[in-house]
């Protein structure tokens, strides 16, 4: 296992890349697996958790592979994939799982999918309930974990269903259902989700439509036909939230990253850091693939507490563990409401956020599903030894509090940060970032 213990560093500058956006990568592998023709990826994100979606699709039976610095697939058209020969592996990514699920769901196959430690103690309920009413059937761990075993439907029944909670992969999965399906399936859901999947599929030339009233109702004709096409993916927004808040915190710094995916629905903690008064530029926006992209700086800046409503959750759902971090060397309180959903990520983050700032010294409390942290004005403690349980964001975000903090900060295990971010401390180190690294 290896440790990293980030120190006290002085300003970090410099002109920097992240990789490629891991929702978008998943999306452009399955929908391109599914499409007629051939698909061309560039800019895909090259980690753990993506070269997971990779190996199922291929053992699914699309052709998918890597052709100096692009991604050729070719897919097998809606409804042509075939049984696995073996349990399909999702490792820690509870996208890939839930997504491929809801794709199986609709083809008249057997297939049984597990994952890590930390996949397997994730709800998978959430998504089998809505995919029984397409006809699929499931025999799940405990009723609602992986491993499970499960049948898609032979006769697909078009479905229409609410979901219950604020979740771009429960509405993503039923929408790859719904393609191999006859007829409209309808989606409400209540709370805008990222929709990388709608205009994904758009793209592809899927009959998909959104009416944006109090809830939005999403619709897609089933038997879709899809055929390839070329997708270039932005990077990462929620890996760059990891250098771009190091910048943020540490005196003197000044970061641009190019080229970050900048969708609306998944910029919530460019804006949150903006309530609390951080110093972001963002320039040459620009639409690429259908998603907007843009370049952005950060500079080092006084911060000041805010208030951030339960309504910002499902644009920021990823990054409250270094959103928390900035809120700590925030002058004054900052009040996150509405974290429910923090318990089922990669690890619990509610209790990831609550336990690591309290053992770095920094006051913060729990007030039901909200948590209130006390800034400390830039002058952090640190010294803490961190678990991080699988959890490749709960890891990096210590970590960047240990770049501003008196005392260094150690994670227990980097192995997690390669599952969506590969390069993290090559990065990281390459902007002035002092991470150490020890095998034990
Ligand atoms: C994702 C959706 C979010 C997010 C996850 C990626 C996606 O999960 O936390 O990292 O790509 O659809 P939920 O839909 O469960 O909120």
């Amino acid at each position: 296992m290896t440790k990293l213990i980030a120190h006290s560093s002085s300003a970090l500058t410099g002109c920097t890349e992240v990789p490629g956006d891991k929702s978008i990568s998943h999306r452009a592998l399955i929908i391109g697996a599914v499409a007629l023709g051939r698909t061309i990826v560039r800019g895909l994100l090259e980690a753990e958790d993506v070269l997971r979606t990779v190996s199922a699709l291929t053992a699914l039976g699309a052709i998918i592979k890597r052709s100096g610095e692009e991604w050729l697939i070719d897919g097998v058209g809606v409804g042509g994939l075939t049984a696995p020969e073996d349990v399909i592996d999702m490792g820690n990514s509870g996208t890939a799982a839930r997504l491929l699920i809801g794709l199986l769901a609709t083809h008249d196959i057997r297939a049984v999918v597990t994952g890590d430690h930390s996949l397997r103690s994730r709800p998978m309920d959430r998504v089998m309930e809505p995919l029984s009413l397409f006809g699929a059937t499931f025999d799940a761990f405990e009723g609602r974990r992986l491993p499970l075993s499960m049948h898609g439907a032979a006769e697909p029944i078009p479905v229409e269903y609410e979901v219950p909670v604020a979740s771009a992969q429960i509405k993503s999965a039923l929408l790859f259902a719904g393609l191999n399906t006859p007829g409209i399936t309808t989606i409400i859901e209540r709370e805008a989700t990222r929709d990388h999947t709608e205009k994904m599929l758009k793209n592809f030339g899927a009959e998909i439509h959104v009416e944006m009233a109090e809830s939005h109702r999403i619709t897609i004709r089933g038997y879709a036909e899809l055929s390839g096409r070329e997708v270039f993916i932005p990077g990462d927004p929620s890996s760059a939230a990891f250098p771009g808040v190091a910048a943020l915190i540490v005196p003197g710094s000044e970061v641009t990253i190019r080229n970050i995916g900048v969708n609306p629905r998944r910029a919530g903690l460019f804006e949150t850091l903006r309530d609390m008064g951080a110093s972001l530029e963002i320039a040459n926006k620009r639409i690429l693939s259908g998603e907007p992209v843009a370049d952005i700086t950060f500079r080092h800046g006084p911060l000041t507490g805010a208030d951030i409503p339960a309504s910002r959750a499902p644009s920021m759902i990823d990054e409250y563990p270094i959103a928390a971090v900035a809120a700590a060397f925030a002058s004054g309180q900052t009040l996150f409401r509405g974290l429910a959903e923090l318990r089922v990520k990669e690890s619990d983050r509610f209790i990831a956020i609550i336990n690591g700032l309290t053992s770095c010294g920094v006051p913060v409390r729990a007030e039901g599903d909200d948590i209130l942290v006390e800034g400390l004005n830039g002058q952090l403690p640190g010294g803490a030894k961190i678990s991080v349980n699988l959890d490749h964001r709960v890891a990096m975000a210590y970590l960047v509090l240990g770049l501003g903090s008196e005392k260094p900060v150690e994670i227990d295990d980097a192995t997690a940060i390669g599952t969506s971010f590969p390069g993290f401390l090559k990065l990281m180190r390459g902007l002035g970032a002092k991470i150490d690294s020890v095998e034990s």
